[in-house]
């Protein structure tokens, strides 16, 4: 039988507190939802399910009241209290015959964690074996495009097709398992600029054509060009390609030469598509001929490319870098949007908004209200 994954339902009045304790526990590979004290039906929570209550009640007005109202919904739960109730509030929790854990501040989240443990062993396990494969499997996308970048460096070939092929295997499971604010999370911890960039535009790239319902083939071909689009970097000077700072005269030229360098090491290789190559020179022109290399507009820029464009932009803008704080989603979304029509295909940016908001998926939470139903039948 298959069982449903619990979830820690992180409740609380600010709901941004919420979202953020939320996004601690998906980075260690917990299932977790954020809910609103206020508006949320609480008793719609799972049997399985663990309940985080993260206010301070008797600090707020009418909190007292509310308090044995919100734990009636959820009697057969126990309810972990973050930060501790007054004296008064568990003393009518207890005389009322509710379970609770009640911490004396608020807790780290390792003893949040903890207090879990305590509660769910098997949560935590499984957590854990998540964390575990996530890392494993962001590491491993790492590795493969820095030995990428690394080989062609080096003089020697462009990545082989089951090279790539495993590339796109390992982002596609990651990307499936967490939402986005966890494998973004993820890729932004990577020492090297190039890797994290190339890593992003490949999971943005994938992520949209997902959404866009491309076929695989298409998917396939997608994500290709992402994973190779940046490769004329590997001939641009260490000292330009990782400046701690903006690139300045002839240094942003030769940066620039990277999109046709990538086209002839990419158009060179016979295993490579030339429509690959062609999209790796293509992915900084713009609709209004804006764009370099050659300033083409847009009638000469096709789909894919526009989709490049799209995904290599918003990477670059959620990119943290020790040179400038990164973008939220929401910021670089907005940007991608002041560009839409100018610069930029408008439906596209219109479509990439079903990405961003993948950003803090409530994970499974939506399918609440028709599990409790199956249950009930
Ligand atoms: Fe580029
Ligand atoms: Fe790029």
């Amino acid at each position: 039988m298959h069982t449903q994954p619990t979830i820690v339902h992180i409740a609380s009045d600010d709901m941004q507190e919420a979202q953020q304790v939320c996004h601690e526990l998906r980075l260690r590979g917990f299932k977790a939802s954020p809910r609103s004290l206020g508006m949320d039906c609480l008793g719609c929570i799972g049997k399985q399910d663990i309940l985080v209550i993260g206010s301070n009640l008797g600090h707020i007005n009418g909190g007292q009241r509310r308090l044995p109202t919100l734990c009636e919904q959820v009697r057969d739960h126990t309810i972990i209290f973050i930060p501790g109730l007054r004296q008064t509030e568990f003393a009518a929790l207890d005389s009322a015959g509710f379970k609770y854990i009640n911490t004396a501040t608020t807790p780290t989240i390792e003893n949040l964690i903890y207090l879990i443990t305590q509660m769910n062993p098997d949560v935590v396990y499984r957590a854990s074996k998540q964390h575990a494969l996530q890392s494993a499997k962001a590491t491993s996308i790492e590795t493969g495009v820095l030995s990428f970048f690394r080989q062609i460096r080096d003089g020697g070939a462009v990545a082989k097709p089951e090279e790539v092929e495993s590339q796109r295997r390992e982002m596609n499971d990651l990307i499936g398992m967490s939402p986005m604010s966890v494998w973004l999370d993820l890729f932004r911890n990577y020492h090297d600029g190039t890797g994290q960039h190339c890593s992003l535009v490949s999971g943005f790239t994938l992520a949209f054509a997902r959404s866009l319902r491309f076929n695989e083939q298409d998917t396939s071909r997608l994500f290709d060009a992402a994973f190779f689009h940046d490769v004329g970097k590997a001939t641009i000077p260490l000292e330009i390609l990782d400046k701690p700072g903006r690139l300045v005269g002839e240094e942003w030229n030769v940066m620039k030469s990277h999109a046709l360098r990538g086209y002839e090491i990419l158009i060179r290789d016979e295993r490579t598509a030339d429509e690959i190559a062609r999209l790796a020179r293509d992915h900084h022109e713009y609709l209004d001929g804006s764009g370099y290399p050659r300033g083409i507009k847009a009638r000469r820029i096709d789909d894919p490319t526009r989709i490049l464009t799209i995904c290599d932009i918003f990477a670059a803008l959620v990119e943290k870098r020790a040179y400038k704080a990164p973008k939220s989603p929401e910021e670089a979304y907005a940007i991608l949007r002041s560009m839409a029509g100018s610069k930029l295909d408008p439906d596209l940016v219109r479509l990439f908004e079903t990405v961003v908001a993948d950003y803090d998926r409530q994970q499974n939470s939506g399918n609440r209200l028709v599990r409790d139903a199956f249950e009930k039948a």
